[in-house]
């Protein structure tokens, strides 16, 4: 294996970390948000964790594609993801924490997107580009919520 794909498989790892970490947090969220805007936020998270479950499955099998074996436990997958955030004591707390991981795996996709162009794989700077993509959005709608 080249050095260009061993980087481009170590990135699409840190994807699938971090992505399953926001995944966790995400729907702990659905589950425990409070307030005026419970209904709102619940839904919202709902359809977060729905899509970040998706994802996982998705750059996982890309990681098969690329010849190495996925992380297939929960202590790899957090070793790849960093460490983890204090439990969030409030909605608003909740949406914070969720804008700086978002903005955390939009760093990380942005620079896995050249990593996968650097290794020929077309395919996987696609699939990240389509995860940024719904990262960003979601960050301007949470951002367009709070003002
Ligand atoms: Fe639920």
């Amino acid at each position: 294996m080249t050095t260009a794909s061993q980087s481009n498989i170590d990135t699409l790892n840190a994807v699938l970390g971090q992505t399953f970490r926001l995944y966790v947090q995400t729907h702990g969220y659905h589950w425990n948000v409070e307030g005026a805007n419970f209904r709102q936020l619940h839904v919202v998270f709902e359809e977060q964790y729905r899509n970040l479950w998706s994802a996982l499955d998705v750059i996982a099998e890309r990681i098969r594609t690329q010849g190495a074996y996925a992380p297939g436990s929960v202590a790899a997958l957090m070793a790849l993801a960093g460490p983890e955030e204090e439990p969030a004591q409030s909605a608003d707390d909740m949406m914070a924490k969720l804008i700086t991981a978002h903005e955390a795996i939009s760093a990380t996709l942005r620079s896995a997107i050249g990593t996968a162009g650097k290794a020929g794989d077309e395919v996987s700077a696609g699939i990240l580009t389509d995860r940024l993509e719904w990262h960003e959005t979601e960050l301007w709608m949470m951002k367009a919520g709070r003002r």
